[in-house]
């Protein structure tokens, strides 16, 4: 038996009487761009991640873009970032016109490490961009002391509805930052029919902007402030979120439930390192990542297999040849060039069977001859 990597259909299987229903009818209504679907789901999201505001756009990469617009980054300035993470998350710097930093993340979580981001820290330094990786919170109280006042961009992409304890309280996934962002492409937690993405903030001016950014910088049809973008939430797919969003917290938590019994299953394999999340923080598990020494032979054996697994990522960003314009070599950012060369991601969702969940563990302990 064949275990994929993401299996999408057997989600849709679970919901279709709820969300076709829904999209049906906004095909009977005909009201296609932002309006009450895309409203709803503002407030959706924003009761669930804590922030005041929530603002729909077409996908988590203009998210990002649009948070670095509103907060008037661009040439001759610097944003911090990791660059262990999915490209948008620097790409968008670049397009803004700015100068991404890369420094090194934390060996266990994959996440940003503070004390790199104060050894970063210039006066060029315009934001700093955590990513919460894998479905777990960055250690974003300690980016805040590590770059005092500067703003931060939380991207939350792969992390909806995390939660992590800071000083005996509990802080969702962009309820702290200056703007947080989520992306509901098709194979995060909670994902659309095709893309879409929003951005998360407390601050009413950033709101305002940023709301004003995502149609071509007018608050006002036809009266333009600044320039801005096309950068909307369908309203198509902001039905297919609502439908969707009461399962979101279900979801999650068997994500969870299917890590903890991986983690059980490899516990005795001495190669192979689990995820670690740290005691504060709770992951939502967008992935299952893996840390072993010879990943690329144990990829070929799980493909032989056929168990579906990824490598999140191969290259680290500062490597990537659009990026040689920075000057950075290998052993720049050694934490991250090691994880590019150790991780191995397997199937995590929730609809896997208990049949599949020991498969994929069969096969794992297969290839270590257990
Ligand atoms: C960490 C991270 N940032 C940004 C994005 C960009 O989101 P999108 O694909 O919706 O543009 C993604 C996901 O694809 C991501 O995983």
């Amino acid at each position: 038996m064949s275990v994929p990597l993401l299996d999408l259909r057997a989600q849709h299987a679970t919901i279709k009487d709820e969300v076709v229903p829904a999209m049906l009818r906004l095909v009977d209504d005909q009201l296609f761009i932002l309006g009450q679907p895309v409203e709803q789901l503002e407030q959706s999201v924003a009761a669930l991640s804590r922030t005041k505001h929530a603002i729909g756009c077409a996908n988590g990469t203009d998210a990002i873009l649009l948070a670095l617009r509103a907060l008037d980054i661009g040439r001759g300035d610097q944003v911090i970032t990791t660059p262990f993470t999915f490209f948008a998350t620097a790409g968008t710097v670049h397009n803004v016109g700015a100068t991404p930093v890369f420094v090194d993340i934390e060996p266990k979580t994959f996440n940003i490490l503070p004390d790199a981001v104060a050894a970063a820290v210039g006066p060029k330094t315009k934001a700093v961009i955590p990513v919460d990786l894998f479905g777990q919170m960055a250690p974003i109280e300690q980016v805040e002391k590590a770059a005092p006042g500067v703003p931060i961009i939380e991207d939350a992409a792969q992390s909806i509805g995390a939660e992590r304890r800071i000083g005996g309280e509990t802080v969702v996934a962009g309820e702290r930052a200056t703007v947080g962002t989520l992306s509901f492409f098709p194979s995060k937690n909670l994902g659309a029919y095709g893309d879409g993405g929003m951005m998360l903030t407390q601050d009413d001016e950033l709101a305002a902007r940023l709301k004003r950014l995502r149609v071509h910088g007018g608050a006002k049809t036809y009266y333009h402030d600044e320039v801005g973008f096309n950068s909307r939430l369908d309203a198509l797919q902001a039905v297919v979120l609502q439908a969707k969003l009461p399962h979101l917290t279900g979801w999650s938590a068997k994500r969870r439930t299917n890590a903890a019994y991986y983690d059980a299953a490899f516990a005795d394999l001495g190669d192979v390192q689990t995820p670690y999340v740290e005691p504060c923080n709770v992951s939502i598990f967008n992935q299952y990542t893996l840390r072993v020494a010879r990943r690329d032979a144990l990829q070929s054996f799980l493909k032989e297999r056929g168990i579906g697994n990824s490598i999140y990522y191969p290259l680290p960003l500062h490597l990537q040849p659009c990026f040689a314009y920075l000057g950075y070599k290998p052993g720049s950012c050694p934490e991250a060039e090691r994880a590019a060369g150790e991780v191995l991601s397997l199937p995590i969702y929730p609809e896997l069977t208990q049949s599949q969940l020991d498969e994929v563990i069969a096969a794992v302990r297969a290839f270590y001859g257990r």
